[in-house]
């Protein structure tokens, strides 16, 4: 079995349960296998949306399907397999999305996204930079292109909306400058896309966000000891110094890392709104805020 499955958080019911929020709504939740995009598939089937996850890792996507299944009653979950990093995979991803879906989707969130720390002078060798690469074709070509497929689909779809999880590593993070990079230009695609998915007279606009998570409860991902050791690493420190839970104790007002529903529950929101557009919002428990 797939290691990450060992160490999956079982997604959560939030504070919009059983309300039918998104009744009747057909969305697609990339990278919905595991960590932050389960718990959306998990939200938006728990108000009644229809989900697609689109994820590489069947065994994963397969098992949420089962435990959403099973969790939540009558709910309509599919699994589409597909490496978001890859135009071809994504062209066979997007006519599997399009058929069960009728050409259209509602709400697309584009959640995929992976990290590994290093820092930037540390890059000198071949390998290393494959890395690089790896992170720049998964994180910014994903975005782009999935972004370019979903057009065509969201501008058939009802109150339709692209939504992005980013980070708040966008403003720059020690040890994670390629990461940070390809979260800062998530911003810029969000202002294009807001601009370029306007309004016209014969058709709707499709609005776009940007929701950044700043500290979180463990994900796949944060489970993983050796990224901690490679975060303290690429920061000339030590794990204990780094960990979530410790720096959202002292730089967080909140004094806590964010719950996976706390994310969810904002994707839920901004999808819920007809007029924001173009907005990145962090979910930081205000360590970021601009007064
Ligand atoms: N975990 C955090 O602390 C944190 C904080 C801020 C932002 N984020 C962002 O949230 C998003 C989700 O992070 P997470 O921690 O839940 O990640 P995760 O590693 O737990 O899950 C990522 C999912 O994406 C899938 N995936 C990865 N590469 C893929 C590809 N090329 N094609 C298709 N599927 C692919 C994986 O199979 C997995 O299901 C990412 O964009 C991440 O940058 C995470």
């Amino acid at each position: 079995m797939d290691e990450k499955l060992n160490k999956m958080k079982i997604p959560e019911p939030s504070r919009f349960k059983g309300k039918a929020l998104l009744k009747g709504k057909k969305c697609v939740v990339t990278g919905g296998a595991l960590g932050i995009g389960a718990q959306i598939c998990y939200t938006f089937a728990e108000n009644e949306a229809e989900v697609i996850i689109l994820d590489f890792n069947k065994e994963a996507a397969e098992k949420t399907k089962a435990i959403l299944s099973e969790m939540i009653k009558n709910s309509k979950i599919h699994v589409v397999a597909g490496d978001v990093s890859g135009r071809k995979s994504l062209n066979r991803s997007f006519k599997e999305i399009s058929s069960i879906f009728n050409g259209s989707i509602d709400i697309f969130v584009n959640n995929v996204g992976i990290i590994q720390p290093c820092r930037i002078e540390d890059i000198v060798s071949d390998e290393q930079s494959k890395i690089v690469d790896r992170i720049i074709d998964i994180n910014f070509k994903g975005t782009y292109y999935c972004a370019s497929y979903a057009y065509p689909l969201l501008k058939n779809g009802n109150e339709p909306v692209f939504i992005m999880i980013g980070s708040c590593a966008s403003v720059g993070s020690e040890g994670q400058g390629v990461y940070a990079g390809t979260k800062a230009a998530q911003r810029g695609l969000l202002g294009t896309l807001a601009k370029e998915w306007k309004a016209a007279d014969d058709y709707q606009a499709v609005r776009v966000g940007l929701i950044e998570p700043d500290y979180l409860e463990k994900t796949a991902i944060t489970a993983n000891k050796q990224y901690w050791l490679d975060l303290a690493a690429a920061r000339r420190t030590t794990v204990d110094k780094i960990s979530d839970a410790a720096v959202a104790r002292t730089k967080v007002p909140l004094k806590r890392e964010a719950r996976l529903t706390e994310v969810s529950e904002v994707v839920m929101m901004y999808a819920l709104s007809t007029y924001l557009n173009g907005e990145a919002l962090s979910v930081s428990g205000g360590k970021t805020m601009r007064l």
